[in-house]
């Protein structure tokens, strides 16, 4: 079977391998879509802390089961799922408290193990989750984005009846203020430098919008949610000045998500969060109902995954891919491969 791994920095090469064969408690998948998310992009150009040389990308995915190991139970050939590409030991303290997204010695597949860049995949049964029938392979390989913004709206109690501000319309930051609309947020704002991303998330029907390069978050906050203000922050860019503009617009006791990713330590201003009583907490990944709750949610339309799919390539052009989003940054948002 063909197979394309990231050799180096910016060099993705194609390969023909054996067919996997596979144990007992696993399924062997035909991959029919993966995406490609911002961790493979950093990937891709060698700036990941967390990944290294040669690596199979692919942890976003979707496809058809074509044959199950001996001990699997109630998932058939034939069925259309994607998987939790989370690898986790089960008996840390973090997996004992069911917190697995942060066990200590966690492995993402597609970041530190072989991904789903490949024809057949062998994928742990317990990893798999079924699509409900109508739902696009397409849209099931955008559930693991989803469940990244599902989890975080779900770090600091439930978001519903809250006022809402996400920060960042990118992917990450558009699916959290969905997540946010979709668990029984009053009403949600989100921001963001580019009027494209803010297009799209107007398109997910996110009710206030507002370019912090025009008007201040101040100002957008009081246009959004007037005397009542802003319940909670998420912060879905991965910058000092976003964190700064949640702490600096806070009501006192609030709580301020962290979704984003830092490349540098930023300096944010610590006195306010003492002094107001502030708490932020950070959100990685997901959680098996985290996961399940989006695909409910996208098969319902309550998030809405169209939108946010800029383009789909073949798996032939998957180096083209990764160009034409250095080439589209503002326009792209998530880009797929068709298998
Ligand atoms: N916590 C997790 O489990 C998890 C999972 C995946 C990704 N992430 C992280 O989430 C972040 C967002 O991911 P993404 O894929 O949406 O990235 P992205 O680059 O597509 O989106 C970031 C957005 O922030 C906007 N932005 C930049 N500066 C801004 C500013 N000053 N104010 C407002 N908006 C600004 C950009 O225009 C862009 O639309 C990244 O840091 C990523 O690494 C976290
Ligand atoms: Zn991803
Ligand atoms: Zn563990």
């Amino acid at each position: 079977m063909k197979q394309a791994v990231l050799t180096k920095a910016e060099t993705i090469e194609f390969s023909e391998i054996e067919k996997p064969v596979i144990k007992a408690d696993e399924v062997l998948v035909k991959v029919k879509n993966i995406g490609i998310c911002g961790s493979d992009i950093h990937a891709y150009y060698g700036q990941h802390p967390f990944m290294s040389f040669p690596i199979r990308l692919g942890h976003e995915m979707s496809g058809e089961v074509v044959e199950t190991g001996a001990d699997v139970k109630g998932i058939s050939k034939g069925e259309l799922v994607t998987m939790m590409p989370q690898e986790f030991c089960r008996e840390c303290e973090p997996c004992k408290a069911g917190r697995y997204n942060i066990c200590n010695t966690l492995n993402v597949i597609g970041c530190q193990t072989p991904g789903a860049a490949c024809e057949y995949f062998n994928v742990p049964a317990a990893l798999i989750k079924k699509i409900p029938e109508g739902m696009s392979a397409e849209l099931a390989a955008t559930v693991e984005p989803g469940a990244v913004g599902v989890h975080a709206v779900r770090r600091c109690g439930s978001v519903e009846g809250k006022n809402v501000v996400v920060m960042g319309a990118g992917t990450i930051g558009n699916v959290t203020a969905q997540a946010a609309m979709a668990d029984g947020a009053k009403s949600v704002l989100i921001t963001d430098l580019s009027e494209n991303r803010l297009e799209t998330a107007r398109k997910c029907g996110i009710p206030h919008t507002a370019n912090t390069g025009k008007i201040t978050m101040k100002e957008a906050v009081l246009e959004a949610f007037g005397a009542e203000g802003p319940d909670i922050f998420f912060e879905c860019v991965g910058i000092g000045a976003t964190v700064n503009q949640a702490i600096e617009c806070s009501k006192k006791g609030n709580d301020i998500v962290v979704v984003g990713v830092f490349g540098k330590n930023p300096e944010v201003n610590l006195s306010w969060v003492q002094d107001r009583e502030l708490r932020i907490c950070g959100s990685l990944m997901y959680v098996e109902k985290d996961f399940q709750d989006t695909i409910d949610y996208i098969a319902s339309g309550k998030i809405k995954m169209e939108p946010l799919i800029s383009k789909v390539f073949s798996f032939d052009e998957y180096p083209e891919a990764y160009k034409y989003i250095e080439q589209n940054k503002d326009t792209s948002l998530k880009i797929l491969i068709e298998m």
